[in-house]
């Protein structure tokens, strides 16, 4: 019997999300014959039956190129806009599904998304979910393509201010993504020799951030890189970055301005690992799907692709432990948190 499958994107876009649906799609075409279709903007496409054919030459030439070729949306098909749950999308997806004569959905997203795939596997869909985000915040994998190129970008970035800031011998604020978890603002910060790094998991004071400043100043370092995620607690109602860099120069009087990375860390064209990651990610979610395997969710454990069960992962987040080996070298190196 020859199998169907639909692919979906969903959530905010990330690099490597071509490469995933290319992996998807050319290992089952080419090593189980099956026919692969794409939904347009995510959950709606299933919804509103929308879709286009993924045949081999759809798939040619899309490794490289950034963004989602079907699109994306944040539409909730279990929920109404007021946040109520419904019965009548679902029906909907139910009905697409029977008439399109599917064996699987693959659904390629975040953790909102792998709840959603939960929920659809629940009421008789069959998915496999790959998890993608910018932010690494997925729980049930180690990493998540999207991630490497974020921080690939945020580096460079942080690289440029460098300079500068050495020129005017200023403090410079840069705010990086990352809602609830402090990945970018941490592997970014630390590839760019950021000097302070605030994230959402450790909780920071500013007048400390402003003495670790005055401190370097007063050790002839005459500028400071503080590099934050947009997710750090702050009483304004003003960005992560203009908040903190407003206090740091009303505080110690030493110029300081910021800078917000925003989308174009989320934009172009995926770094080679995840280009990597994310090929591997589909091409083993099409080998689920081949042995009929679903409800799970691809993912790296231990350095190994394989999947976790997906409602295991539903509803939690992934998030930078405060004791990490990384952060605790880091404060060896003088990089300071904030929090002391
Ligand atoms: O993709 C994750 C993320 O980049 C968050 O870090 C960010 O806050 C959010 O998406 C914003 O996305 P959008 O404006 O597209 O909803």
């Amino acid at each position: 019997m020859i199998k169907r499958i639909g692919i979906l994107t969903a959530g905010g876009d990330c690099p490597g999300l071509n490469a995933a649906i290319r992996g998807v799609g050319k290992t089952a075409i080419l090593n189980h014959g099956m026919e692969v279709i794409g939904f347009t903007a995510g959950f709606s496409g299933l919804i509103w039956k929308e879709y286009i054919v993924l045949d081999e030459s759809k798939l040619s030439g899309i490794l490289t190129v950034g963004g989602t070729i079907l699109g994306t949306s944040r539409e909730k098909p279990f929920k109404m806009e007021k946040g109520e749950e419904t019965n009548e999308k679902p029906a909907l997806i139910k009905k697409n599904y029977k008439d399109l004569e599917l064996d699987c959905v693959v659904c390629i997203g975040g953790n909102g998304t792998m709840k959603t795939a939960a929920q659809l596997q629940k009421i008789g869909i069959n998915v496999v979910g790959i998890p993608k985000t910018i932010d690494n915040d997925v729980y049930g994998t180690e990493i998540t393509f999207g991630f490497d190129s974020a921080v690939t970008i945020a580096t460079e970035a942080i690289d440029r201010l460098h300079t500068t800031a050495n020129s005017h011998q200023r403090a410079m604020v840069i705010e990086v993504m990352g809602h609830d978890a402090g990945w970018i603002a941490l592997y970014a910060g630390l590839a760019g020799g950021g000097d302070i790094i605030l994230i959402p998991e450790i909780r920071f004071s500013i007048d400390s951030v402003c003495k670790a400043i005055e401190n370097r100043f007063s050790k002839k370092k005459p500028y400071s890189i503080v590099v934050i995620a947009e997710g750090i607690e702050h009483p304004s109602h003003m960005s992560a970055s203009a908040f903190i860099a407003e206090r740091i120069q009303s505080l110690t009087g030493i110029e300081t301005r910021d800078t917000r990375l925003g989308y174009i860390q989320r934009g172009g064209s995926p770094s080679a690992m995840d280009r990597i990651l994310a090929t591997r990610y589909g091409a083993y979610a099409a080998e689920l799907i081949a042995k009929g395997d679903y409800g799970q969710m691809v993912c790296v454990r231990n350095g190994k692709i394989g999947s976790i069960p997906l409602d295991k992962v539903g509803g939690k987040l992934s998030l930078v432990d405060p004791n990490d080996q990384m952060i605790e070298k880091a404060r060896k190196m003088g990089v300071y948190f904030g929090d002391e």
